[in-house]
């Protein structure tokens, strides 16, 4: 139901089943997004939107913070620049109430709530029109579809955009594209790609942000380790920027020990075999809905020593590819997360400078702050993190320079 009411006819990316059309969109997106030279381009937005958040902790004078909130501006903010070119949250507006409606605002547009999928199984659910979850779907369509035309329309109505085949963001790049294959780039086709950026690479890269603070605010020696790393690199002079995340192996373990814990996507997505198959010694007929359950894999003690602890340091000098399929936070295979490299550097870069200038404490105790989550697709912490940050003296310098 929600792919009938949501996706442009089941152009947008996660929906559009397998084929040329798809294989169309994967390219476009790895071209234009997440290769290592688009990726280097974004890295400036990375660097700007951090630092606007170090600004706002800065300024909160040693009282607690809403991290949920600022990491969640931090990634919106991220994504619509380079989608659109320009910030959902203004910088003066996000320590008020306006910053708080604002983002409210956006991601009521873009949530990815399935909540509806069970009138997929038990479809008489939706000729009785059950909970009234058709017509939320068809007002929340309007509502996105009205959101991307203006975003698209804006770009449009700067005249020097086709001129000068300026390609600063995606719509300006769709845009472009538009004007050389009109056929293939229809306006539902670019609203369809744009709101896959929103829905798959917002709220993940918030989470997995608000995973990883956590547990480092419950586990002082890890916190404590990576300081130290990220104190040892030749780079600690500056605010850590793109070039330096491959420099910091230990950060990279923290994330990934997050992801492993938490996984932003506990179930994958749902997964429609266009084939007979076989699965794990199970006959899976042609047209069966398959759910991974990355969660339970990703705490089987089979595979995992003690699998229930943060333990940073099981990833270091981890080979991936020869472990198998015991850690799948993006997926696997053709149809795996095509944004994983984009999300880790935003994640990293952000969790990494927040470590760098600011001393950290907890205002919760330990029990309420693991394990206490929220899941419908989106594996959320039940309470919204909070935390007292204070400047680092180490810090001071750079701080200064904010
Ligand atoms: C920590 C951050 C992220 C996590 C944990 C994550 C996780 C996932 C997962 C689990 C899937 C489904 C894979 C499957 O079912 O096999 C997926 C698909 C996808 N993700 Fe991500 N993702 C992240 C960041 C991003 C970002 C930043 C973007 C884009 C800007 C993005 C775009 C997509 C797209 C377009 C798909 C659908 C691919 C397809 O259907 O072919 N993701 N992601």
């Amino acid at each position: 139901m929600a792919g009938d009411r949501l996706t442009y006819n089941y152009t947008a990316y996660v929906w559009a089943p397998y084929g040329d059309f798809w294989r169309s969109l994967r390219k476009l997106s790895v071209v234009e997004l997440f290769s290592s030279h688009s990726l280097q381009k974004s890295a400036k937005i990375r660097e700007e939107e951090t630092r606007k958040i170090l600004r706002v902790l800065n300024n909160s004078g040693a009282r607690k913070v809403d991290l949920n909130y600022l990491v969640s501006i931090y990634s919106f903010n991220h994504m619509m620049r380079a989608v659109a070119g320009k910030s959902c949250v203004a910088e003066e507006d996000i320590g008020g109430e306006m910053g708080k409606e604002k983002l409210k605002r956006i991601r009521g547009i873009f949530s990815a709530s399935l909540s509806q999928g069970m009138c997929d199984f038990f479809p008489v659910l939706r000729w009785i029109g059950y909970k009234g979850l058709e017509k939320n779907l068809i007002s929340l369509h309007k509502k996105r579809d009205e959101f991307l035309q203006d975003l698209i329309d804006e770009v449009k109505g700067k005249t020097d955009v086709f001129g000068e085949k300026r390609k600063n963001n995606l719509i300006e790049t769709l845009m472009s594209l538009q004007v050389s294959e009109p056929e293939f780039y229809t306006d539902d086709v670019i609203k369809s790609i744009i709101v896959l950026m929103f829905v798959a690479g917002t709220e993940t890269t918030a989470v997995t942000m608000e995973w990883a603070m956590s547990l480092l605010l419950t586990h002082p020696n890890e916190l404590h380790k990576l300081r130290q790393e990220i104190d040892d690199n030749p780079g600690h002079d500056h605010f850590l920027n793109d070039s330096d995340l491959a420099k910091l192996p230990f950060l990279r373990c923290v994330i990934n020990e997050t992801l492993r814990l938490y996984p932003p996507v506990p179930l994958l997505l749902p997964h429609y075999s266009s084939e007979n198959c076989t699965l794990a010694g199970y006959h899976i007929p042609k047209g069966t809905i398959a759910l991974v359950n990355a969660w339970t894999m990703h705490r089987d003690p089979k595979v995992w020593d003690e699998p229930n602890k943060f333990n940073p340091e099981r990833f270091r000098g981890m080979e991936m590819e020869k472990e198998g399929y015991k850690f799948v936070p993006f997926g696997m295979g053709r149809r795996a997360c095509p944004g994983a490299g984009m999300g880790l550097r935003t994640v990293s870069l952000a969790l990494g400078a927040f470590v760098q200038c600011f001393e950290w404490e907890k205002v919760l105790e330990h029990d309420e702050m693991e394990g206490q989550y929220d899941s419908v697709v989106m594996l959320h912490k039940a309470k919204p993190l909070e935390a007292v940050c204070v400047p680092r003296g180490r810090a001071a310098d750079l701080l200064l320079q904010l």
